[in-house]
């Protein structure tokens, strides 16, 4: 399998300076060849990857799965960090503008001639899901504890 080196390595891990207890944040990711140098320099420390395609991301996880099992599950932070990111990831790819609160509901929004296909969203529909033209509002005391699963549901959905 081809795998992407990272550039310029030596001088970012001049640059970085990385000491054992560092929390470091990787904004770009991409198949994790920096962020895997920098797990070598942490002991204590955490990194948080971030990647806005699953398919590289699938490829990172891999390539930094020892690191997974040495440092366990991730904080409820950055576990909420990584669902905002896929979200908006797809949002993007879905042609979606918005997704809003308002009082109970949750509301995604479509930019303007984009309209919902109720058909294509059937699957993943049910009780306390309104679909509109432009809206799909989620009420979101009926899925209190499942609501960002609804919505990530729904929003894939319209990607595919
Ligand atoms: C050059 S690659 C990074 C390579 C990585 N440092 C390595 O060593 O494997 C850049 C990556 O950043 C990701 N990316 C670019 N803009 C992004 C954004 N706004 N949010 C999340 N990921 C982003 C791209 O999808 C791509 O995989």
């Amino acid at each position: 399998m081809w795998i992407h080196n990272p550039v310029m390595l030596d001088q970012v891990l001049c640059y970085l300076d990385i000491r054992r207890n560092d929390r470091i944040v990787d904004c770009t990711l991409g198949e994790g060849g920096h962020s895997f140098q920098f797990l070598e320099h942490l002991e204590g420390g955490k990194l948080l990857g971030i990647e806005q395609d699953d398919e590289i991301l699938s490829r990172a996880t891999k390539r930094l799965q020892e690191y997974t099992d040495r440092f366990g599950t991730p904080p409820p932070e950055v576990e909420n960090l990584f669902y905002a990111v896929r979200i908006k990831a797809l949002a993007a790819k879905a042609g979606i503008e918005s997704v809003s609160t308002e009082d109970d509901l949750i509301i995604i929004r479509r930019f303007q001639g984009l309209p919902f296909d109720k058909e294509k969203l059937s699957a993943v529909l049910r009780d306390g899901i309104e679909v509109g033209r432009t809206q799909i509002r989620i009420n979101f005391k009926k899925f209190f504890r499942i609501w960002k699963r609804v919505l990530e549901e729904l929003i894939a959905k319209l990607v595919t």
